[in-house]
């Protein structure tokens, strides 16, 4: 069965398993990070179509005919087509987090927030900043960073 990884076609072997596993182990894209295989902590967390998904929390089948994208394929959205980041990887670079286990998760969980709403509320990141957990306690940096990046995006367009 084929994926639509990172702009890229990809054959995976086990369909019916976790997208997790199909993404971290099948095709080696270690910016998916396992957590809690439970739907809680928010570490696995891919973009599908541009939007947040849990991928603990779905077969590879059922992701089939998305666009999926993982924090190896982010910087291509913004047409990167060399070094540059994308601002959200910029402001988590700038500030960063303590062990960053979590980090891949509010990272692409704050691309989703940022392509809905390019201007968001301090209430806003929070709400969404809260949705992923940070075993480090590292959520002040995650809402400065998000905010950060926001201020970056604005910059740049
Ligand atoms: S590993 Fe998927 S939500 Fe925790
Ligand atoms: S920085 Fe360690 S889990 Fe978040």
């Amino acid at each position: 069965m084929e994926l639509e990884v990172n702009g890229a076609r990809h054959t995976v072997s086990h369909p019916d398993e976790p997208l997790l596993w199909a993404l971290h182990d099948e095709l080696g894209l270690n910016g998916v990070h396992y957590g809690c295989g439970a739907g809680i902590c928010g570490c696995c967390t891919v973009l599908a179509d541009g939007q947040p998904l849990r991928s603990c929390q779905v077969s590879a089948r059922d992701a089939a005919g998305r666009s999926l994208t993982t924090l190896e394929g982010l910087a291509a959205l913004t047409g990167a087509t060399g070094d540059e980041l994308h601002p959200v990887q910029q402001a988590f670079l700038e500030n960063p987090l303590q062990c960053g286990w979590c980090l891949p998760g509010h990272v692409m969980t704050a691309v989703g927030l940022l392509s809905r709403t390019p201007d968001p509320s301090p209430e806003q990141i929070a709400a969404e900043a809260g949705r992923n957990l940070c075993r480090c306690g590292g959520y002040t940096a995650v809402r400065e960073n998000v905010a950060r990046a926001a201020q970056i995006a604005q910059e740049g367009s």
